[in-house]
């Protein structure tokens, strides 16, 4: 089965928009390798809420849902950069998945609705997209809703020929939960750290959509904890805990990152 994601399932008033954002990412990636060389982007549990139903809409604007009577609620927000190895080197067809709570802090999944709270309908939850000739990237989705426990995050994998190279989440620069939040804390060196933390800006002076950009930068091998810094699996840190999807369930998530501690 071709399985071949098309960067532009998206109405053709958008693609100028992303066109500009990716035109805008590459301008600004140059300086970014170079700022960031050889710093692996650091690997972090996928958390309880990897969709157990996947959405038949599965492209990379999370915001709107092919048939959906409106956008998702929240505050629009896109990110875009490129996916490199070791070397700075661009990969290019790989999978990168995103998955994220919506404008209520809820999943897509069924046990991901937070108490005394509703599910937006209208939030794909998940998408995911192939990366370019240039290794290049790009979703249009929401501002994450905040949920008990955590700072507001992106999850992340990248994959190649179905194998999972990386599993990350990504973090909004600013936001004041981040320095109380165990998982970006375990989340490999300071440097690690610092590049998964990015500036999302105001898209345009009228508006409140906001854009960052984000290099992604695996090791060349499939995901392998003990090569992966000094996390959970590193060399110094403790044994790999890293599970399959299916098998990494809310209480090794409990266990490994509050304790506990409220999730
Ligand atoms: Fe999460």
């Amino acid at each position: 089965m071709n399985t071949t994601i098309h960067p532009f399932h998206i109405p053709l008033s958008r693609r100028r928009l992303l066109h500009s954002l990716l035109m805008t990412t590459g301008g600004i990636i140059t300086g970014s390798v170079h700022a960031e060389a050889l710093a692996l982007t650091p690997r972090a549990t996928e958390g309880p809420y990897y969709p157990d139903h996947l959405p038949l809409d599965q492209d990379n604007d999370l915001t709107l849902i092919t048939g959906g009577k409106a956008p998702a609620s929240g505050v629009v927000t896109e990110f875009g950069g490129r996916l490199l190895n070791a070397d700075g080197k661009p990969i290019q067809n790989a999978v990168i998945e995103l998955w994220q709570s919506d404008n209520n802090g809820c999943y897509i999944h069924s046990r991901g609705t937070q108490p005394g709270k509703e599910r937006d309908p209208q939030f794909q939850g998940y998408g995911k997209i192939e990366t370019n000739a240039k290794g290049e990237y790009r979703f249009r989705t929401i501002k994450p809703g905040l949920y008990t426990g955590r700072t507001i995050h992106y999850h992340i994998r990248v994959k190649q020929n179905e194998k999972s190279m990386l599993t990350t989440q990504l973090f909004i620069a600013g936001v004041p939960q981040n320095d109380r939040d165990g998982i970006l804390r375990s989340m490999g060196t300071e440097q690690q750290r610092l590049s998964v933390i990015r500036e999302f800006k105001p898209m345009s002076t009228e508006g409140k959509e906001l854009v960052g950009t984000w290099d992604i930068v695996i090791g060349s091998t499939p995901e392998e904890p003990e090569q992966r810094g000094r996390g959970p699996g590193g060399p110094g840190g403790p044994p790999p805990r890293r599970r399959d999807n299916a098998a990494a369930g809310d209480q090794d998530f409990k266990e490994l990152f509050f304790g506990s501690g409220p999730f």
